[in-house]
């Protein structure tokens, strides 16, 4: 039962041995069979014989400090460390004797003679291995007295939010040393000193919070003691339950043990036996979850009839009833497609499920589109017409078989965190690193890891770098030759070989236009074609172009074409952002794809929905995010519902979003938080965090994992229902009566999902990777194993097309955007944690060469202008950016950082290029324009809402206004709003 777990898992001691070769030893008496290279301490454990440990976990290599898991072996010498010695054939060992049980006393009354005796008081009381072990091995008292020279007065560092470090209970067991090297690959800590001087140290000498700590918690995980220890735990007290759930972060989608007292959360313990994560966390997951408390979460629905009014707090009721009949106002006086939905990639499946249902079978519209449209629709646009599906085709832990990488527009170490710690764990292994990458992101050069190749590639050239590799390829035979003629098309394959080899996409030819030198770009595509497993990683910095989707095949060419798809340590991998942004996509939340990825023209496809639907669905795609904007513009779209999403903040051009929300009449937005896009709004229903959802997510490596609810919705309704009484509202009747009947009519209505369902999932251990059907009834952790899920796989041309934004004469520069470790995505959620503290603010990256042209230092206020708008942000001046190029992240809505990105998109999937904007740079020493509106707009809007808190409500009608209704004299405040919206 996965619901509750025991409060520490089991730990075997030692990691387990890889070997095949078998070896038989006897334990205390029993014989027993283990793989060669175990050791003592994990083969007694497998036969169930816990020999007392201190130092040793089984996510650690054995250390053999604490001595206290001494055994004995028939004919050797002296008492062994178990944890450190292998077995041996035909080993005689003894785990319990007289002579070991003193010899764990003594060493146990040495550490308990310098540490504090105040176990009844300590946060730790209950959960503490020292504690336990003292039991385990009858320690009564301490003979050695307490007055000597001790640590009982060490200084506690309190600086990290999350945790303590308290030396004075430190036994410098060297295991959070140890769990920062080989779990996460930081190296922050180190053990300083000897002897009884001896202790822990972040970086050099420094707090935790000053040194390179990234806090991730593996640390804390690993201490025995209450040395380490999270603060919420010393504030709340031990955890009386727990429940497995899954994060609502990044795409890695970790496991985690909520570790919960009533409905509160004590703390987030990633889970051991979690598939994706194997244990490990990053800050966000471990400790960033407090905004689901937050004294801003919005937990009652609300209306308005205008932007400039104050929000009227309604019942659930009035709120759905109120939307629902905006919606048949709207339609009936604009038509059926003048509305639609935008589905959550936060949300669960069942959750997105259920929106791309309502605005289909409910509003009668294929006008459902879903964030994913901004980031990964390239991905599956380009797999699919290569490979024929529209995902990544490993699992993580594939990566320890890979012996050559590429990381392509992708900052893991920032992005996906514990994937990273998986793939840094491998090249220190001896595994090749190939960065592709305008930035020198942190894996080019990191404690122990140096790319073998750092391709900085110039913003926007991407294809014509990977499109050179293969040109490398083609021409030095290094092609997979027996692979391509037995799992590709022919005649594609040779047009896509003729087109590589032509002397313009040489190395040498491009080298001036993508700024790669064409020595080095030879030898990474020699590194990445040779003998071996080779895989691709790829982030949005691939997706996010005008030729995303060509970037996308380009990568599926070359693996293809060097025969990396099919089995373990190879592959292409999709890094995807958001937690449920596979999910999204495969809950069929694009507008021309029904559940399963396929297409909403297919008679026969669309015909089993409508049969199981009870509607007529229509035939033809709706519109996609950008061209509903376009047409809210013109007046043909007038209302929105926009579920868990922030498209003003997260959306290009936000004035151009700006201004077609504030042209709707109707916009419903359900999120935890009053965002960005809830200042447009008419409706506002509360959302739930995933703490209060009862569902799944689908990680990167198509992993469906279950979400378990932890605490009761704080709105009072789940995010699912919310949606099945809109639907009602609506006149299409949506009854559910658990999430999992939701899961059942997904899996009922789509190939790749028939065999998943709640059980099967809590069956198989927490989570199962789709597809999972009668052909693969436990799932698929690798695809194309045989041959390609489209049959053949098809080559694509790659032609190179510049794209429209170039440095010119009056935008010299480049800019491109990315996400940092402590923050995520809009920051909506980070913001409103103490991940503040590392990361409080956009900052502008310049190359010194562009600053000094500008006059510009770090810290100086610089104004970034492209063809669509102004902002201001400070400058940090590093040669991580080449020259010519800015970067920045976006979790900040005052940055602006997309008042600066423009239109311009995928040519396939309109995902816009937010990698490349040319702009110009200048000191400057106030904000932008937009930015001085933009504070007086939300000013505004917070005051209207402070103004519902205030009962101003009471003032309003009891009916909302129609549109365009003559209104009673507003308060200056409101009249503001009118005409302060940042829109110009
Ligand atoms: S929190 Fe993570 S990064 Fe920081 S010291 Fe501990 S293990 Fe290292
Ligand atoms: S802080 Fe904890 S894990 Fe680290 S050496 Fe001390 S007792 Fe061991
Ligand atoms: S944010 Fe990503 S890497 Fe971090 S804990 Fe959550 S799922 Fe894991
Ligand atoms: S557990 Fe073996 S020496 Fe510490």
């Amino acid at each position: 039962m996965l619901e509750t777990i025991a409060k520490r898992e089991r730990d075997f001691g030692t990691p387990a041995s890889t070997s095949t070769d078998m070896v038989q030893v006897t334990i205390d008496g029993t014989d027993m069979q283990v793989p060669a290279g175990t050791s003592v301490m994990r083969a007694a454990a497998e036969a169930g014989i816990n020999i007392p440990k201190l130092c040793a976990s089984d996510n650690l290599e054995a250390f053999g400090s604490c001595r206290l898991c001494l055994v004995q072996i028939e004919g050797r010498r002296g008492y062994p460390a178990s944890c450190t010695t292998p077995v041996e054939a035909g080993m005689v060992i003894w785990t319990e004797t007289p002579k070991l049980h003193e010899l764990r006393r003594n060493v146990m009354e040495l550490y308990i003679s310098d540490h504090p005796l105040d176990c009844l008081t300590c946060p730790a009381n209950g959960d503490c291995e020292l504690q336990d072990m003292a039991g385990v091995v009858g320690l009564r008292n301490v003979r050695y007295g307490f007055e000597g020279a001790n640590h009982l007065n060490d200084a506690a560092d309190e600086s990290n939010p999350y945790f303590t470090y308290d030396p004075s209970k430190c036994i410098v067991c060297s295991r959070c040393v140890r769990a920062c090297d080989e779990v996460q690959g930081t190296f922050a800590l180190t053990i300083t000193g000897r002897g009884f001087d001896s202790r822990v140290t972040a970086g050099q000498h420094d707090t935790f919070l000053g040194s390179d700590c990234v806090s991730c918690g593996a640390c804390v995980q690993a201490c025995p003691t209450s040395t380490l220890m999270e603060k919420s735990v010393i504030d709340m007290g031990q955890a009386e339950h727990s429940v497995i759930t899954t994060c609502a972060y990044c795409g890695v989608g970790c496991a985690f043990k909520a570790e919960m007292k009533g409905q509160e959360v004590v703390r987030m313990v990633p889970w051991k036996d979690g598939q994706a994560n194997r244990g490990h966390s990053c800050v966000k997951g471990r400790f960033a979850w407090g905004y689901a408390t937050h004294e801003d979460r919005m937990l009652k629905p609300m209306i308005r009839s205008d932007i400039a009014d104050p929000w009227r707090e309604v019942s659930w009721e009035e709120a759905l009833n109120y939307a629902a009949s905006e919606i048949k106002r709207i339609q009936a006086e604009y038509g059926r497609n003048a509305v639609g939905g935008i589905t959550s990639s936060r949300c669960t499946n069942e959750e997105t499920y259920l929106v791309q249902k309502l605005v289909r079978a409910a509003f009668g519209t294929n006008n459902v589109d879903t964030c994913a449209r901004v980031c990964h629709s390239p991905t599956g646009y380009g797999l699919k017409t290569t490979l024929g599906e529209s995902a990544g085709t490993q699992t993580f832990d594939s990566v320890m078989f890979t012996d050559v990488v590429i990381v392509m527009g992708a900052n893991p170490s920032a992005a996906h965190p514990v994937f990273a710690s998986r793939l840094k764990r491998r090249l220190r292994e001896g595994a090749k690193l190939i960065v592709i990458d305008p930035r020198e992101i942190e894996l080019v050069n990191s404690p122990h890891i140096k790319a073998d190749y750092h391709l900085p590639v110039r913003p926007g050239t991407n294809t014509a770098v990977l499109t050179a590799i293969a040109h490398v390829i083609a021409t030095e035979g290094l092609i997979d030759e027996a692979y391509v003629a037995e799992r590709c098309e022919p005649l594609a394959f040779q047009q896509w070989r003729d087109f590589v080899s032509l002397p313009e996409n040489s190395p040498e030819a491009t080298e001036a236009e993508t700024g790669v030198p064409a020595a080095d770009l030879r030898g990474a595509a020699r590194l990445y074609a040779r003998p071996g497993n080779s895989a691709i990683y790829y982030g949005l910095g691939v997706t996010e172009h005008s030729q995303g989707s060509t970037t996308v095949m380009a990568i599926a060419n070359l693996a293809m074409a060097t025969g990396n798809l099919g089995r373990e340590g190879v592959g292409v991998n999709p890094l995807r952002g958001q937690n449920n942004v596979q999910g999204s996509c495969d809950m069929g939340s694009f507008p021309h794809e029904l559940p399963g990825y396929r297409h909403i023209s297919d008679d026969t496809v669309r015909g089993q929905f409508e049969k199981d639907w009870g509607v007529t669905l229509q035939p033809e795609p709706g519109l996609r995010i950008p061209n509903m904007f376009d047409a809210a513009l013109s007046g043909s779209f007038k209302a929105l519902y926009c579920q868990g999403e922030d498209i003003v903040q997260s959306d290009p051009d936000t004035q151009h979003v700006a201004k077609a929300l504030s042209s709707m009449e109707c916009i419903i937005v359900q999120d935890i938080f009053l965002n960005e896009t809830a200042k447009y709004a008419h409706v506002f229903l509360p959302g739930s965090s995933f703490l209060e959802k009862d569902g799944t997510f689908t990680n990167a490596e198509r992993r469906v994992s279950r979400v378990r609810k932890v605490m009761e919705p704080k709105g009072g309704m789940a995010d699912w229902e919310v949606t099945c009484a809109l639907s009602n509202a609506l006149g299409y009747p949506m009854n559910y009566s658990h999430p999992s009947e939701i899961m059942d009519e997904i899996a009922r209505l789509t190939p790749t999902f028939e065999g998943v369902s709640f059980k099967k999932i809590d069956e198989l251990g927490g989570s199962v990777q789709w597809p999972c059907n009668a052909d693969a009834p436990e799932g698929t952790p690798t695809m194309h194993v045989d041959q390609f899920v489209r049959g053949k796989g098809k080559f694509m041309i790659t032609k190179y097309v510049p794209s429209d934004e170039r440095s010119t004469r009056r935008f010299p520069l480049l800019l491109t955007t990315g996400r940092i470790l402590s923050q995520y995505n809009v920051g909506a959620q980070t913001r409103r944690t103490a991940n503040v503290l590392w990361h409080g603010e956009d900052l502008l990256e310049m190359h010194p060469q562009d600053a000094e042209d500008r006059g510009i230092r770090s810290g100086d206020m610089v104004a970034i202008q492209s063809r669509s708008g102004e902002t201001v942000l400070r400058a940090d001046v590093t040669t991580r950016v080449q020259p010519g190029v800015l970067y920045t992240t976006f979790h900040f809505p005052e940055s602006g950082a997309n008042v600066v990105t423009t239109d311009s998109t995928d040519w396939a999937t309109d995902c816009p290029e937010y990698k490349v904007t040319a702009v110009q740079a200048r000191l400057v020493t106030e904000p932008s324009q937009w930015q001085a509106k933009w504070s007086r707009f939300s000013d505004i809007q917070m005051k209207l809402l402070a103004q519902r808190k205030q009962g101003a409500a009471a003032a309003e009608p009891a009916e909302p206004a129609k549109p365009g209704t003559p209104k009673a004299p507003v308060e200056p405040v409101v009249a503001a709003a009118r005409v302060l919206s940042p829109t110009e």
